[in-house]
């Protein structure tokens, strides 16, 4: 079997090392790949969906599973099957629960999933007239994709102006801020819960925990990830029983009520509040780097798992018993700005599963390309044994500003009330 896997991220990474582990798969290109897919397969240059529908009819390609969200709301699925090619993924109706915040909140209301209550604008003076009215914090979304940063928790009306302004006028996200969402800030805790769809039902993964910030004890600035750990030490079967029924069951009606069958991914990025489970946000993909915990820990073959939901039978997921820890080494500055091109050292000296995401190989060295570098993944039967293997590998990776948290998977021990 040839596969061919679209992004270039520790997501990408994890895929391929979970693909390579399988003796029906044959070859694997990567779209644009990284330092650790060309160990895996082949790094491919070809990029736009007309160019990747080329190649995967030129190569042969049996099977394609796109990672990141571009391409899924820009049609690739679309485009792949209208060329007869296999593709795992949500057509670009299905991913605009992910490309627009505006669309997706709106499917959530209509469809009486649990949300936090929210209002959509496409006119900048109602949106600064909402504002006024409300009491802070608020959170502002630009609609569009913005890389994870068009997000915004405003603590007085000044932010709030100053964000709508950004998004709406400045246009610092560009289209992406035609439209904003601005709703009810949740306190909480955040879950994040992936399943695989045959396009009738939906089959969940684990529950995993992503650290979002980028300082220890979840503070500073939001980041694309900075490590995660599965299952979730904190997701009971009490959120998941709220999570079913009050979000994922709904979700599986309102797909079939609006037309949007598909076979893919779709994760639910919740808020675990006093008052049972919100959804925050649909994405239509694997999350990264919670893939980078989920692939070690999944007993499937992710090819029979994929297959089945192609087929539209019900796979049966089944996942070890142990934890798994991802730790993301960053590159100094993240997730501001970074300098490429370092020199990593140590990687030879791993004696655990290491994802290179931000990186490239050049004549034998090992050079930074992005803000999150290395993906170091630990498994054990604890939390502590899983943590104590990620945390003893990362620490031989040396590259110059290069960091990471030191509190990813500790198990913070419950507040007790007084
Ligand atoms: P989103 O892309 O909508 O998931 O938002 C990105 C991040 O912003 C989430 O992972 C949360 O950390 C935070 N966030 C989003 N919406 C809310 C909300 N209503 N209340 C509190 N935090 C939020
Ligand atoms: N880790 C969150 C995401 O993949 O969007």
């Amino acid at each position: 079997m040839r596969v061919l896997v679209v992004g270039n991220g520790g997501r990408e990474a994890a895929i391929g090392w979970k693909l390579k582990q399988d003796p029906r798969v044959t070859k694997i290109f990567f779209s644009k790949g990284n330092a650790s897919t060309e160990e895996y397969g082949e790094n491919i240059f070809e990029e736009s969906i007309p160019e990747l529908v080329e190649f995967a009819t030129r190569e042969h390609i049996d099977l394609t599973i796109v990672g990141p969200e571009a391409p899924l709301v820009e049609g690739i699925v679309d485009e792949f099957k209208v060329a007869g090619l296999n593709i795992f993924g949500p057509g670009a109706r299905a991913a605009s629960l992910e490309g627009s915040k505006a669309f997706s909140k709106r499917f959530m209301l209509e469809n009486g999933i649990k949300t936090a209550k929210a209002k959509v604008f496409e006119v900048y003076q109602d949106a600064i007239d909402y504002v006024k009215e409300h009491s802070f914090p608020l959170v502002v979304k630009a609609s569009g994709l913005a890389g994870g940063k068009g997000v915004v928790i405003c603590e007085d009306l000044e932010q709030a102006e100053a964000t709508i302004h950004d998004f709406m006028i400045r246009r610092i996200y560009g289209d992406s801020g035609i439209q904003v969402v601005i709703e009810e800030y949740l306190q909480g805790f955040e879950a994040s819960i992936i399943c695989f769809s045959n396009g009738e039902e939906l089959f969940p993964c684990i529950p995993v925990k992503d650290y979002k910030k980028v300082g220890e004890g979840d503070t500073g600035l939001n980041t694309g990830g900075m490590g995660t750990v599965a299952p979730s030490p904190e997701f009971n079967g009490m959120h998941y029983a709220d999570f079913e029924r009050n979000i994922m069951f709904p979700t599986v009606k309102a797909l079939k009520k609006e037309g949007l069958g598909f076979k893919g991914f779709i994760f639910f990025g919740l808020m675990v509040t006093n008052q049972g489970c919100y959804l925050l946000e649909y994405n239509m993909r694997l999350g990264d780097p919670e893939t980078q915990v989920l692939l070690p820990l999944m007993e499937n073959k992710l090819i029979d798992v994929i297959n089945d939901c192609l087929g539209g039978k019900a796979p049966e997921l089944k996942f070890k018993e142990q934890k798994a820890v991802c730790v993301v080494m960053v590159s100094g500055g993240y997730p501001r700005n970074i300098e490429k091109g370092i020199e990593i050292a140590g990687v030879e000296k791993l004696d655990t599963l290491c994802l290179l995401a931000g990186a490239r190989k050049s004549g034998g060295k090992y050079l930074t390309t992005g803000g999150r570098v290395v993906n170091v993944i630990g498994t054990g039967d604890s939390y502590e044994d899983a943590r104590k293997v990620a945390y003893d590998n990362i620490k031989k990776i040396s590259f110059d500003y290069g960091f990471y948290r030191h509190d990813i998977g500790q198990i913070v021990p419950p507040k007790t009330k007084k």
